[in-house]
């Protein structure tokens, strides 16, 4: 038996760890080989691929990023062009040549919905949640999370040292594209005296009600805002428009706009702080790595029991198995009561 692995969409801590995972668990219980595709769909499309074995896995559990590389490359975007096969058809021919037996593709709610196609065309496949953002619906939690919502922490405690020393409205603007719950663990784990999260589209005049609050206490205030979060007059978040093969725009910039507005409004000196990609780099979390351990050896498993069409999940602290078509189908976002909880401390 021959598995094909590949990572897809934004990386995120705990990546290698489902590598290592896959293939130590694979050798070991069911003597498979392995065949690694480079950058996301990009290389089963092109036929792209890497060794994959124990040896190859030795020492990468605390290595942030991915062995494989990634990408967001849609196979489903791709025209019919090229010999009249579509992307789908592309992978599955490179698969069969290869001689590849199963997939398993770990990614988000694109990666896997690409997953899903393929195993809706015949193809074996079985997919590992992943991203930062946290808002695939099927799985309780996402490995990377827990990293980014440490490392969003740690910034913030360090922001309010130096905001109360210079009496200024700090802005943190973090990772969350349409779920806020980076901003919105991380913002509570902080201290915040301000989370905004895209599912709670923000009144400019609340929020420098708030700080101005903040101001008469402490002489200095911290507002954590997801990448994704917008006024309620615009349904729309800041970005500069640019759009990936998935159609999604290229966000950033809420911070910026929110410390200029802050600034005038209430006359305090506010600064932005962009968090970016530094959420996404460098070591998992104990959290994280033992969570993507599981995911890994549970991916096998359920290429062993023949599971295909089906993501691994974390439901309390059991890993289950649930319908590609499920997983990707419902963004979880932050509930209004989880907001409302937040929300008593602010100000
Ligand atoms: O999907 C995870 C994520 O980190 C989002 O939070 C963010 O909007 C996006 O990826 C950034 O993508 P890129 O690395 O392509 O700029």
């Amino acid at each position: 038996m021959r598995v094909g692995v590949l990572t897809g969409g934004g990386d995120c801590p705990g990546l290698n760890a489902v590598i290592r995972a896959v293939v130590r668990t694979g050798a070991a219980e069911a003597g498979y080989e392995f065949i690694g595709f480079r950058d996301g769909w990009r290389g089963p499309l092109e036929g792209d691929t890497i060794p994959l074995d124990v040896q190859a896995v030795r020492g990468i559990l605390p290595r942030g990023g991915t062995i494989l590389g990634s990408s967001r490359t849609n196979p489903l975007a791709e025209s019919a062009a090229e010999g009249g096969r579509s992307g789908i058809e592309r992978i599955k021919d490179n698969l069969a040549s290869l001689g590849v037996d199963a997939l398993i593709a770990i990614g988000g709610e694109d990666t896997l919905g690409v997953a899903n196609h393929l195993h809706e065309a015949g193809t074996h496949v079985v997919g590992v949640p992943k991203t930062i953002d946290n808002d695939l619906s099927a799985t309780d939690y996402t490995f990377g999370f827990d990293t980014a919502v440490n490392i969003a922490m740690e910034a913030i405690d360090r922001l309010h040292t130096t905001a109360e020393s210079h009496h200024r409205a700090l802005i943190v603007e973090v990772m969350g594209r349409s779920a806020g719950w980076i901003a919105l663990h991380a913002g509570v784990a902080g201290g915040a005296n301000v989370i905004l999260i895209p599912e709670q589209p923000f009144d400019i005049e609340q929020v420098c009600a708030w700080v101005e609050h903040r101001f008469q206490t402490k002489y200095a205030a911290i507002v954590v805002a997801s990448e994704g979060a917008h006024p309620k007059a615009s349904d729309e978040s800041t970005s500069d428009q640019r759009l990936d093969a998935f159609g999604h725009v290229r966000l950033g910039g809420v911070g910026q706009m929110l410390a200029d507005e802050i600034e005038r409004r209430t006359g305090k000196e506010a600064r932005a702080a962009v968090l970016g990609h530094i959420q996404r780099g460098g070591t998992p979390t104990a959290f994280d790595r033992v969570l993507a351990t599981r995911f890994g050896v549970h991916a096998i498993r359920a290429v062993e029991a023949g599971k295909f069409g089906t993501m691994v999940a974390l439901r309390g602290t059991d890993i289950i198995s649930v319908p590609l078509g499920e997983a990707t189908s419902v963004l979880k976002v932050v509930p209004p009561e989880r907001y409302a909880e937040a929300e008593i401390f602010f100000g």
